[in-house]
């Protein structure tokens, strides 16, 4: 077929086509009214993408099948993958993209929850659409996409987002005006920057008359004139009027004009119907039976339905293909999609909806997976039938599985609808409720209230409950999750291993509540410090809250530090509940024990990448930047707050925690400004009193005494420190305000306060029984009292840090002890202190404290040792983690895959440190990054990622 007139969109496409196979992916949406022409043009890009040797993945979406979970996503995966061998497809599934294996033929994990899945799976499909581009460009050709299914549609704006650095194309098809949910899923995809939108106009009058010669021969202007009126230049309508009038032997002259007024149809419809008229009754009942059974649409199928033998539906199929009703081939198929639905429509709505009906019951006999079924109950009229609620219910949990919670919400909803029988309805609303949650739908709330309303006894309430405080928590809700939790507690038997699962999680957002909330979830531990009703608990969440709140309220070290290693041991092997982890392994860090804290986020760590899963990973990147910060590996710290920033936007909620460590690790790092420009008020003060807040609040506040600014500094210190002990948590291990504050009110010149401060938190240090703490502590007293006794303070704290695994820490007492020392003029004793702080210091990559001790030292009259820069230091720290995963022999895809970033993230950070480290490539870098440790020897551990 010729198409006219679309030099412009055409040209336009095949530069994005050209400039996807040479690596920058592009995007392009084709808009316009049923018959414009988009199908038209996206057959062009598809020819011209095939020209240039890309692999083509084609899709096209029905009507019928919006609800089928992956409808699309599986169609042209699918499309691909069965032009490959066995063994290839094997191999594209490795790594990441393991998870796509599900979404495309099934099997997916039935108890994980939702959210979960969803993220899985799109991860999971993003890497098998780069393994797939990495073998050659790829043109993803969506047709219709208005009508894709809602996991599809988030599929396409997923990889939208991140197609610039792969040699993938997306072309689009799109009719506006079409369903609402559709377009409002697929304007963020359209209104991504450098998107080509494409709209393609009416065909002028040359054009219309050059389509009437070639159908009826050349008419005369004045013929060709009234058809380009009648049309309005639409390709679509151009072509049947073409078709009708030359069924009816009509001449293109000024002559058969008043046929042609006469003949005039009010629209294509018209035109359509016209003609399915004058076909035979049982090729008008085939059209019908296909135009219901969509993608199922066997010759055996449409013959059922519409009542006929298998013969005689043979014979109306093949009229209605010469009518141009139906496409040729099997299964059976509409010319066109304005053809289904002209026949669609015309069936009278009580009819469709039996057809339906009987549709999903023949697809049932056939052994049809329930999902297929599922797309026709949704269109049939609710009956009371229990067996249509079982279909639907299995179809949802199907779906679900494989991260589709769209389509499992839909279903769940039409089978409440049917109804549902009271013994199945508060099971369907919770399945609903998970289901909206999981793809944050406004309702997810409102019906676990009312699962848990309709819930038989108290045990199913507790356990809907718990499921709606998770979702709760996700979205920062702590105080009402805490609220609803409550009453539910209260009717449980305490004896009942459940009351702990509730419990646990109850003082978990009572405690992330802050304030008021905390201050009841540290009442509830009261009861836990008699040991015999410790020995009772058994649940991870509950154990990691006690540990938590031990650690926050400044109970010994040691019986917190107990608590958090029960609540990892007691997650069932091969699980990692990453609140779990977050919370045992951070009061792991408040009592010193680095390398158990370490192990465990390191273990979540790995535990993410491996499940794809965004969610533990990105808690664990998180969890391990605090800790390298507390042990003074700053560059790891760095790179792992950096990394955990970078997926945040794939991530529910304002990143306030991860925001604040690497503020932290930034200050210490002496790059004040960056830390400043991470700092936004907005999100602080929207979720002030929370927790992270809190968290963030203190950073800023040790970020202002850092740029000289003592005044801020303590306005922030103090707010924070007010809320933390009016809520119970004292103690300075969680965070050292007190001494900080102390610091700034000794720079504002008020020493008593400042000394008050200090001896606070010196006691409450000992009390505890940490190192850190109280090397922090004693030092800060050190600094803020008079001179005598400040030196011996110093000395102290210099000592109970050394050896305790707090390097950072542990330089900065022997820095300010060598400074006390040269102050009181012994020069002599200042020195050693000093270089063993500037080499400590510079091995944590701490460079503010670094150049402290040289101006220091050299004030003290010692030459500092020189500074070999060296090429590993310029690496900035994301660079330097890349590097060292490439030299270990880990390749770009895996490194890609294990730090969720792109490919193209991993190829820059690589060729800076090929640069940086004056080398030409991979196989000098395990060389290069050895010679250069040789300069500085490094403290921090080799990196230990999946490979
Ligand atoms: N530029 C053109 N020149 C000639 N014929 C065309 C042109 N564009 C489209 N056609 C023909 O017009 C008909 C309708 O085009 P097409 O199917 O591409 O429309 P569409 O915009 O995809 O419609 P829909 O929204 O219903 O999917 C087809 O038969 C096609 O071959
Ligand atoms: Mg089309």
């Amino acid at each position: 077929m010729q198409v006219l007139e679309r030099e412009t969109e055409i040209d336009a496409l095949a530069a994005i086509v050209e400039r996807g196979t040479g690596g920058a992916g592009g995007l392009a949406l084709i808009e316009g009214p049923a018959g414009i022409g988009k199908s038209a043009l996206l057959e062009c890009a598809a020819d011209a993408a095939g020209a240039q040797g890309m692999t083509v993945a084609p899709a096209r979406a029905g009507e019928l099948e919006r609800d089928l979970p992956w409808g699309i996503v599986r169609e042209l995966f699918l499309h691909v993958l069965s032009r490959r061998s066995a063994k290839e497809r094997e191999k594209l599934f490795e790594g990441a993209a393991v998870r796509a294996r599900a979404v495309l033929y099934g099997g997916g994990r039935e108890d994980e929850p939702g959210g979960e899945a969803l993220a899985g799976s799109l991860h999971g499909l993003y890497w098998l659409t780069v393994s797939l581009s990495q073998q050659a460009p790829l043109l993803v050709a969506v047709d219709d996409a208005q009508w894709a299914d809602t996991s599809s549609l988030r599929w396409i704006a997923h990889l939208a987002r991140r197609i610039d650095d792969l040699p993938v194309v997306l072309v689009l098809t799109v009719r506006p005006g079409e369903p609402e949910s559709s377009a409002r899923a697929l304007a963020e995809t359209a209104s991504r920057p450098g998107a080509a939108r494409l709209r393609p106009g009416p065909l002028s009058q040359p054009a219309t008359k050059a389509l009437v010669a070639a159908g009826l021969g050349e008419p005369d202007d004045e013929f060709a004139r009234a058809c380009a009126r009648l049309t309005a230049g639409n390709p679509f309508y151009v072509h049947e009027l073409v078709r009708e009038l030359k069924g009816a032997g009509i001449s293109p002259t000024a002559g058969s004009l008043p046929q042609l007024e006469r003949a005039q149809p009010e629209s294509v419809a018209a035109i359509l119907r016209h003609r399915l008229h004058r076909l035979p009754d049982s090729a008008a009942a085939v059209a019908g039976a296909v135009a219901v059974l969509g993608p199922d649409a066997t010759l055996a199928n449409a013959a059922h339905l519409a009542g006929v033998p298998v013969e005689e539906a043979a014979t109306a199929a093949d009229a209605l293909v010469a009518a141009d009703v139906l496409r040729s081939g099997l299964p059976l198929e509409f010319a066109h999609p304005l053809v289904r639905r002209v026949v669609y429509s015309q069936i009278p709505l009580a009819e469709r909806s039996l057809t339906h009906g009987r549709a999903a019951g023949l697809l049932r006999e056939a052994g049809a997976e329930p999902a297929s079924l599922a797309v026709h109950l949704l269109a049939t009229e609710p009956a009371g039938d229990p067996a249509t609620v079982a279909t639907l219910e299995r179809a949802a949990r199907d779906a679900a599985a494989r991260g589709a919670s769209d389509a499992a919400a839909t279903y769940l909803r039409r089978a409440l609808a049917e109804p549902a029988g009271d013994a199945e309805e508060p099971q369907l609303l919770w399945s609903l409720a998970l289901a909206e949650a999981a793809v944050g739908g406004p309702n997810a709330v409102p019906t676990f209230e009312r699962a848990i309303d309709r819930a038989a006894d108290s045990r199913t309430r507790a356990r809907i409950a718990r499921d709606l405080s998770r979702t709760l928590r996700m979205s920062g809700e702590f105080p009402r999750a805490a609220a609803t939790l409550e009453p539910i507690l209260a009717a449980l038997d305490p004896a009942d291993e459940l009351s702990q699962q509730v419990e646990g999680e109850l003082i978990n957002v009572a405690m992330l509540s802050g304030g008021a909330g905390s201050e009841t979830a540290f009442a509830r531990l009261a009861r836990f410090l008699d040991p015999a009703e410790r020995e009772r608990v058994h649940d991870p969440t509950l154990l990691a809250d006690l540990a938590a709140a031990a650690g926050v309220t400044g109970q010994p070290a040691a019986l917190a530090a107990e608590l958090a290693e029960k609540a990892l041991a007691a997650m069932p092997a091969g699980e990692a509940e990453p609140s779990v982890v977050a919370f045992a392994a951070h009061v792991l860090a408040y009592c010193d024990r680095f390398a158990a804290a370490r192990r465990a986020a390191d273990e979540l760590a790995t535990h993410g990448a491996a499940s794809g899963s965004l969610l533990a990973y990105g808690f664990a990147v998180a969890l391990r930047s605090h800790v390298g910060y507390r042990e003074g590996s700053l560059r790891d710290a760095e790179a792992d707050a950096r990394n955990r920033l970078q997926i945040a936007r794939d991530w529910p909620g304002d990143p306030l925690e991860p925001v604040a460590f690497l503020v932290d690790v930034l200050v210490e790092r002496g790059q004040l400004d960056e830390a400043d420009d991470l700092l936004d008020p907005a999100p602080l003060e929207q979720h002030e009193g929370r927790w992270d807040a809190l968290v963030l609040s203190g950073s800023r506040g040790r970020l202002r005494l850092a740029q000289g600014d003592p005044g801020a500094a303590l306005d922030d210190l103090l707010g924070v420190g007010e809320q933390l002990v009016s809520a119970g948590a004292i103690n300075p291990a969680v965070m050292a305000w007190r001494s900080s504050a102390a610091l700034a009110r000794h720079a504002l010149g008020e020493r008593a306060e400042a000394l008050r401060l200090a001896t606070e938190e010196v006691s409450l240090a000992r009390a505890f029984g940490a190192a850190r703490a109280l090397g922090i502590a004693l030092r800060c007293r050190g600094i803020v009292a008079p001179a005598r006794e400040g030196l011996d303070l110093l000395e102290q704290s210099a000592q109970v840090l050394d050896g305790s695994g707090a390097r950072l820490e542990h330089a900065r007492s022997l820095c300010e002890l060598g400074a006390a020392l040269r102050r009181a003029g012994r020069r002599g004793a200042a020195a050693a202190p000093l270089r063993e702080a500037l080499d400590l210091s510079a091995r944590c990559g701490a460079e503010a404290l670094a150049e402290r001790a040289r101006e220091e030292l050299r004030a003290a009259g010692a030459r500092p040792r020189r500074d070999v820069l060296s090429g590993r230091d310029a690496l900035t720290a994301s660079e330097l983690r890349v590097a060292r995963m490439a030299a270990g022999g880990a390749t770009n895809p895996q490194i890609a895959q294990s730090l969720f970033v792109t490919l193209r993230t991993v190829e820059t950070h690589l060729t800076h440190a090929y640069r940086k480290l004056d080398i030409r490539g991979r196989t000098e870098l395990a060389g290069a990054l050895e010679r250069e440790a040789g300069v500085e020897p490094t403290l921090e551990p080799a990196e230990s990622h999946p490979r």
